[in-house]
């Protein structure tokens, strides 16, 4: 079984591969007249997931060439891309090859920016392989990699010629991981998809099984986003809700040694932040912030902040490459499954943003 979940009939639109058989038929059709493939994969797609890509490959994939990567963002870097390049020039990929990026969003982001600029474009695939990286970035054609601690610094809009997202990949992603991604499945809901909202909190449990029911609906959001503007001209900058302040949270703790914050969890408190933001710009109901901060802090953790990291929290907040002339941009709610672009909240309203988020009342 498989679904095409474009409405708008984008050849580029994901594919939600619901079983094996169809996962198998899906990349066969893709590659039967290609050149030479080759597979992108990190330590833990390479164990977890790769054997049953190769499976599906003509004589087991033998003659498909592995590039395989140490996990984590610090591969996402251009002296791994230079490496990649180098290992494409010497197995003697030309344009008939395809690469197939088999990972997170690590993986597809650089293998995407790889293959897009390898002798001016080969062809790629994603396979996406964790909760973020099936409903956001393996949807949509931002490749890129980080120049340092500048994060997607280098980078291009290019679609892969499909993206196959096959749920049951979710099973060995650790539980952590899994709920930073869903942080992201929340926010497709909150900015474009009420009924979505309705289901999760509805849901007597928010476990793997609900979240990859879910997959399809979340990634549909953000199609419909992308293909209606592809180059984030206007709406697409809506999916950056919860990313103002949560990429300041990401690079505050970045600073703090011994701490660590993945970037779902901070944009899960980035958006309590932004909803009360959007609840003092008279755009969300109290009941409706008291919902969606009450449904987030059940799920994750707390941060804790003192007020001189506030005031690091908005001079990062400034550096955002979202921002136009000296004022910080932000995505903020209009009810719960509406939002609006190009906000600009006066910086005491960010100051009682952050200290609600402080002082909100997570359980124990
Ligand atoms: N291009 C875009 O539009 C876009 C959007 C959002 C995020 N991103 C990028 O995505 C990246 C984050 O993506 P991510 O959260 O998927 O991180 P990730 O790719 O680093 O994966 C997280 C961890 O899960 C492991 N993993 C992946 N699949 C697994 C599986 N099936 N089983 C077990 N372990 C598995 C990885 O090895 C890694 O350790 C960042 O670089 C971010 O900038 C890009």
């Amino acid at each position: 079984m498989h679904c095409f979940i474009s409405s708008m009939m984008n050849e580029h639109a994901p594919y939600i591969l619901t079983d094996s058989k169809s996962l198998e038929e899906a990349l066969n059709q893709r590659l039967s007249d290609k050149g030479r493939i080759f597979i992108l994969a990190d330590s833990n797609t390479s164990e977890h997931c790769l054997p049953m890509i190769q499976s599906m490959l003509p004589q087991d994939g033998k003659d498909c060439m592995l590039m395989d990567l140490a996990a984590g963002e610090d591969a996402k870097s251009l002296d791994t891309a230079m490496d990649l390049y180098r290992q494409l020039i010497t197995y003697g990929a030309d344009r008939s090859s395809v690469m197939i990026n088999l990972g997170g969003g690590m993986v597809c982001d650089l293998g995407g920016f790889v293959a897009s600029t390898y002798k001016r474009g080969m062809e790629f695939i994603h396979v996406p392989t964790t909760v973020l990286a099936q409903v956001d970035a393996a949807i949509g054609g931002k490749t890129g990699v980080n120049l340092g601690s500048l994060k997607n610094m280098v980078g291009n809009f290019t679609l892969p010629s499909a993206t196959l997202i096959y749920p049951e990949f979710l099973n060995t992603l650790p539980k952590r991981e899994v709920m930073a991604g869903f942080a992201e499945i929340l926010k497709h809901a909150l900015i474009a998809d009420h009924s979505l909202w309705t289901k999760i909190i509805e849901a007597p449990y928010i476990d793997l099984p609900l979240i990859k029911s879910i997959i399809p609906e979340a990634s549909h959001v953000k199609v419909g986003i992308v293909n209606r503007d592809f180059e984030e001209k206007g709406e697409r900058k809506k999916l950056n809700f919860g990313h103002t302040i949560g990429h300041a949270l990401e690079s505050l703790i970045l600073e703090s040694p011994g701490k660590n914050l993945l970037h779902g969890e901070a944009v899960a408190l980035g958006m309590i932040a932004e909803s009360y933001l959007s609840m003092k710009a008279g755009k969300l109901s109290d009941d409706e912030l008291k919902a969606i901060s009450d449904f987030i802090a059940q799920h994750y953790k707390p941060i804790e902040l003192d007020r001189m990291q506030f005031h690091r929290i908005i001079e990062l907040m400034r550096h955002d490459k979202k921002n136009k002339r000296s004022k910080v941009n932000f995505t903020l709610l209009n009810g719960i499954g509406d939002s609006l672009i190009d906000q600009e909240p006066d910086m005491e309203d960010v100051m009682e943003a952050l200290n609600y988020l402080e002082h909100y009342p997570f359980p124990a």
